[in-house]
């Protein structure tokens, strides 16, 4: 009893931000899986589809490098509703199958293959997954689309499989994949310190003044080591954009302009003509606000309304590069569904 009472904590802590659809052979009403999803024996066969959300960075705020070379941030993030989908399949062998709809992703070198794998190796659970997972999320682009797949995959099979895992440990096996991994657990607005594995939730209080979020994806990938190696100091900052912006949403003011800051963006603008080169397109093209998403490529605009997002979208499009218009998305009873 007190395990499933402990599992349905990690359930319910955990699966904020992943729509969540499982389908069973056994069970067709969905009044019966509803009810009897928590406590079933998993089957090879049986099926979970989730959605993965991508993030922003409205705030990066680096305030210096560590002694075990990675840099300590503050920064705020969101989800936003563009997503991957993922559909893990239980297997009889005890092992790892990853199919991706990007061929060079396709690979046990996936975040999400590795995030499974971990999951196996702890737990020995006697039966395997099929992951097959439909990118939608660009690549190497600041939106965390590989964390957030990883944090789906440990979301979902924690649950799936019934693991006794509790949130610290879910949380501990997250920060060893990567930095923004343990954000994706809940997704959301919140707060990320340390090297970006501290995460502390944050009211659900996006303004309206940035209720449109336009992404352009310039047509470069960029390796966050890399970005992060070329920071100079000279761009870190004592982390009060991220303060001020907090201090804003809390008082529901939209932030000032100057606090959505991005400690990487100068950097990758200098070193990278095509990111500069966009920034002053989506300006040009009507934006009053655009800033790298967490280490670039991808910019990010917000609107008060729509017609002009779109209008800027139109303009861009026509200059040949790849857009998402999106919104901040907020993880509730709402994105699951079980049936
Ligand atoms: O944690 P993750 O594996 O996503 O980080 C990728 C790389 O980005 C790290 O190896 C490090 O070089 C850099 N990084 C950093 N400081 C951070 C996060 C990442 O220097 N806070």
């Amino acid at each position: 009893m007190l395990t499933k009472l402990c599992l349905g904590t990690v359930f319910i802590g955990y699966f904020r931000h992943f729509r969540i659809c499982m389908l069973d052979k056994r069970f067709t009403s969905m009044h019966n899986a509803r009810m009897s999803h928590a406590q079933r024996p998993r089957i090879p066969g049986d099926v979970c589809f989730i959605s993965a959300y991508a993030k922003i960075n409205l705030t990066l705020d680096v305030l210096g490098r560590r002694a075990d070379g990675y840099h300590a941030l503050t920064s705020v993030m969101q989800t936003i509703d563009l997503f991957d989908t993922l559909c893990l399949t239980a297997i009889e062998e005890e092992r790892v199958e990853m199919i991706c709809s990007i061929p060079e992703l396709s690979n046990e070198q996936n975040l999400a293959a590795h995030a499974a794998r971990v999951l196996l190796d702890r737990f020995s659970p006697g039966y395997g997954v099929r992951i097959e997972l439909h990118k939608r999320i660009p690549m190497a682009a600041g939106l965390g689309g590989g964390s957030s797949d990883a944090a789906a995959v440990l979301v979902a099979l924690a649950n799936w499989w019934q693991l006794p895992i509790a949130d610290q440990e879910l949380h501990t096996i997250a920060a060893q994949l990567g930095s923004d991994v343990p954000f994706f657990l809940q997704g959301g607005l919140a707060l990320c310190e340390g090297r970006g594995e501290q995460v502390t939730a944050l009211p659900d209080s996006w303004p309206r003044s940035l209720r449109w979020l336009l992404l352009l994806k310039p047509a470069i990938g960029l390796s966050t080591a890399e970005v992060f190696r070329h920071l100079s100091a000279r761009d870190y900052t004592d982390g009060a954009h991220s303060k001020a912006v907090i201090s804003a949403l809390e008082e529901g003011r939209p932030p000032d302009e100057q606090d959505i800051h991005n400690s990487l963006e100068r950097g990758v603008l200098e070193r990278y003509p095509e990111v500069a080169q966009a920034k002053a397109e989506m300006l040009q093209a009507g934006s009053s606000l655009v800033r790298l998403s967490g280490s670039g490529p991808t910019l990010f605009a917000p609107f008060a309304e729509l017609a002009l997002a779109r209008q800027v979208q139109e303009r861009v499009q026509a200059r040949g590069y790849e857009t998402y218009l999106t919104r901040a998305i907020y993880p509730g009873a709402g994105y699951l569904n079980v049936f």
